[in-house]
């Protein structure tokens, strides 16, 4: 059987509290990677750290949103790390989407769509008229348009995204009950799948409290 694919979102800065992570996620069921994001790829030892790991699936949530040549230029100078996934915002633009995946080599470059953790009221705040669907599938385009390896989505959005962008998608915003943190589109790991979701980006539920348990819990909830 197809086994279930899972990045933990290693969220901290802590390498202990990583390596913690990656020692009690090891299990036969899943194929698990491993997210890095800003707390941990701005901490004193992180970036070393991930230069270190063998062996694992890594993914580096830069989140880049800048002007072409210099996302370019950020994407060139962590080339060395040989990440597996890499991310950007969609909302750089096009043209900075395609400087970027100029210079991504064999890491899978992944357009961040709107955050997970905005409705459409917090869209309106920000100064956006269009709802998050629209606005979805108008980035989803656009990364068709530039190649992109990979779409991060709201799993609530796959089945627009899929329409237009045939490659990897993978969705943050999973949550086993209607505790969501900041997140605000949300749902369980099984209804994420079920939309088509390649690949679920959690954290908190998994790396907070027992992780072993954590892992057990999410196995049993998928089968
Ligand atoms: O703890 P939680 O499961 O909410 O973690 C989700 C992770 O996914 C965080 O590391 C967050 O930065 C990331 N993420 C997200 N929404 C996006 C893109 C990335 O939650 N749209």
């Amino acid at each position: 059987m197809k086994k279930d694919k899972i990045f933990i979102a290693c969220d901290t800065k802590d390498t202990k509290k990583v390596r913690e992570i990656i020692k009690k996620s090891k299990n036969s069921k899943l194929i698990i990677g491993y997210k890095f994001g800003l707390e941990f790829l701005n901490s004193k030892n992180g970036r070393n750290f991930i230069s270190k790991l063998k062996n694992k699936i890594t993914f580096g949530d830069y989140k880049f949103s800048d002007i072409p040549n210099t996302c370019a230029s950020a994407v060139k100078s962590v080339s060395d790390l040989k990440l597996n996934y890499l991310t950007i915002h969609i909302s750089s633009g096009l043209e900075a989407l395609k400087a970027a995946k100029k210079v991504s080599g064999k890491t899978n470059l992944v357009g961040v769509t709107i955050l997970t953790s905005l409705d459409n009221k917090s869209l309106k705040e920000i100064g956006f008229d269009k709802k998050v669907e629209k606005i979805i599938l108008h980035q989803a385009k656009l990364a068709n348009k530039a190649k992109l390896d990979a779409i991060v989505c709201s799993p609530k959005e796959v089945n627009i995204v899929r329409k237009v962008f045939k490659k990897e998608i993978i969705t943050p915003g999973i949550r086993f009950d209607s505790n969501a943190d900041d997140q605000k589109r949300i749902l369980t790991p099984k209804q994420a799948y079920k939309n088509g979701s390649d690949w679920l980006v959690i954290g908190r539920p998994l790396t907070k409290g027992n992780i072993k348990k954590n892992i057990q819990n999410l196995i049993s909830h998928l089968k």
